[in-house]
């Protein structure tokens, strides 16, 4: 365990739900649903190692390209962990909070966002945010626009300050499972100075274990930014 010197940051891309459940010889959503068990597993794991922010990549701008069946499905498995993880949350001292274009969700999505965070906000512990309608290039394009209405001098303060993770630290450590080696749209700004990780478990498979042995490796990397 490496409770002594968690990332502040760490960063997730959960990739490979359909891949594992085609590999059961199950259709896609079931891994989708697995995947959210482990959403939970390795949220609570980082706050209890001290993480301050976890980051997961839940629905990426060009995932409305999917057939419409499974859309639906992951927007209908969405509302129904944020119902069921309040409790996790306030038990464990969990803030949540999403990122993305909200806007383009149901009402009703939109107001169950909304409540969980608001229910959560004073949590102290790790905050999890899920990354939903999220693309870094319409995040960016989203706080240009925010910064000019706001008629405010070009600068990376501001800049960032109108970015959707307004307020989040950078991203230290960034996983990416699956064996995919991309970035597929995540994050681009904050991930700057991330170190990166790339696993060939698919998500579904991902344990708390696996993540130890990351960030056990990750505090072994000697970060420069750019020094000597
Ligand atoms: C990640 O798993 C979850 C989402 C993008 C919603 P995928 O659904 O991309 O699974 P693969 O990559 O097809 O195996
Ligand atoms: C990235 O996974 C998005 C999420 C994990 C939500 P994708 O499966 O959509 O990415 P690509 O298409 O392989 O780049
Ligand atoms: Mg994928």
């Amino acid at each position: 365990m490496n409770s002594q010197n968690p990332p502040k940051h760490i960063a997730i891309i959960m990739d490979g739900n359909g891949r594992w459940a085609k590999k059961q010889g199950l259709k896609r959503t079931a891994g989708h649903e697995e995947g959210a068990k482990v959403v939970r597993n390795i949220t609570i794991h980082c706050a209890k190692l001290g993480v301050k922010y976890l980051t997961l990549y839940a629905f990426s701008t060009e995932n409305w390209s999917r057939p419409k069946l499974e859309v639906e499905y992951l927007m209908r498995l969405l509302e129904k962990y944020l119902k069921n993880e309040l409790d996790t949350f306030l038990q464990n001292g969990i803030r949540f909070k999403a990122i993305g274009d909200l806007s383009k969700f149901s009402k009703s999505l939109q107001n169950t966002i909304k409540e969980i965070e608001e229910k959560t906000a004073n949590n102290l512990g790790l905050t999890q945010v899920l990354a939903l309608n999220y693309g870094s290039k319409d995040e960016i394009l989203r706080a240009i626009k925010k910064l000019n209405e706001k008629n405010l001098e070009v600068t990376e303060k501001n800049f960032e300050a109108c970015l959707d993770t307004a307020g989040f630290s950078e991203v230290d450590l960034l996983i990416r499972t699956s064996g995919e080696v991309r970035l597929s749209n995540y994050l681009l700004w904050q991930n700057a100075y991330a170190e990166m990780f790339f696993t060939n478990t698919l998500w579904p498979d991902f344990t708390t274990n696996e993540l130890d042995n990351i960030i056990e490796d990750f505090n072994k990397r000697q970060r420069r930014f750019g020094g000597v």
